[in-house]
């Protein structure tokens, strides 16, 4: 479907990302395509736009979510501002819960589209703002729809039905390998779940950062994390350990070799791509590229060396 369209409004712009073939990547791994889904197209720059879509409109479907309500969740990431957006757009209230000490820039943001940022204990990190907004949630049932993108079945079902759908409309019968990181895990659920629909078998990789302590942002380390109720750890043919270093390197590769200006979660996922490329030897390698480098600008990523 054409980019070049005219819509009612910004929900009708996520979605029908590109695809975009690394061929300067791909020198290194010669006999495989290496194919790159630009998520960061969408209208909040990032693949969270799809689950934050599908989480607002199944709510609002089904009556969890109406307009006297509060969209409430633990996010001070893309997934935050994807919900601003579109809750601006559509008339819902937002409030996101993030630790006080997020940077400005994350902070000015979501508050731009009229969110309302609820902070919780620095010292607490991503754990803490999942605490207060299931104490919140508790204290006033009635006043918030907690949408919980890591127990809510809407995010990977986005996947399904957009991200997997459109790889295969895009690569056909060429994909042999899909790989990509593990954040909520949506990403890696839904898209995987729809391309195992697929006649001809499609291996299905996740990529999980290598370390515990690690500075891929937007993905997890499973083993020291709490595990997301969506993730089924049975559905991944193979778990790929991805270095800090190695996905940092590649994101600026991306910059510099093919023009893509990306995060260090597409550079982990480009890297793991590469890797399954030069075991393979021969195929057709699909990966997703989750939001833009300018996203991690404050302080500027040669500014941080080394600060996870
Ligand atoms: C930058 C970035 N990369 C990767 C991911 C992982 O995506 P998912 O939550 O679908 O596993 C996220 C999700 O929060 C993200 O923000």
């Amino acid at each position: 479907m054409s980019r070049f369209k005219r819509i009612d409004s910004i929900v009708e712009a996520v979605g029908n990302t590109p695809l975009v073939r690394l061929r300067n990547i791909e020198r290194d791994t010669p006999g495989v395509k290496i194919y790159l889904k630009l998520e960061y197209a969408n209208p909040g720059g990032s693949v969270k736009d799809r689950p934050a879509l599908q989480m607002l409109r199944d709510a609002i479907a089904d009556g969890r979510l109406t307009k006297d309500k509060t969209l409430i969740d633990a996010t001070s990431g893309n997934t935050g501002v994807a919900y601003s957006m579109f809750g601006a757009c559509l008339g819902y209230k937002i409030a996101l819960v993030m630790p006080s000490n997020v940077s400005q820039a994350r902070k000015n943001i979501t508050q731009a589209f009229g969110t309302e940022l609820i902070h919780s204990d620095p010292m607490e990190g991503s754990d803490g703002a999942i605490r207060l907004v299931r104490k919140l949630v508790t204290e006033q049932p009635d006043k918030y729809f907690y949408a919980d993108q890591y127990s809510n079945p809407s995010n990977p079902r986005a996947h399904y039905l957009g991200t997997g759908r459109e790889i295969l409309e895009q690569v056909g019968d060429e994909i042999t390998h899909f790989v990509t990181g593990l954040g909520t895990s949506g990403t890696m659920m839904g898209t995987t779940r729809r391309l195992r629909e697929h006649g001809r078998k499609i291996a299905c990789v996740a990529a999980e950062p290598a370390e515990a302590l690690h500075g891929l942002e937007g993905l997890k380390h499973m083993e020291s994390s709490i595990v997301p109720n969506i993730y089924d750890p049975t559905l991944p043919d193979e778990i790929l350990p991805v270095p800090t270093e190695g996905g940092w390197d590649m994101a600026d590769r991306l910059a510099r070799e093919e023009g893509l200006h990306v995060g260090h979660s597409t550079g982990g996922n480009v890297w793991a791509a590469v890797a399954l490329a030069k075991r393979a030897k021969e195929g057709c390698i699909v990966t997703v590229a989750c939001d833009r480098g300018d996203r991690y600008f404050a302080p500027m990523r040669w500014e941080k060396h080394h600060e996870w």
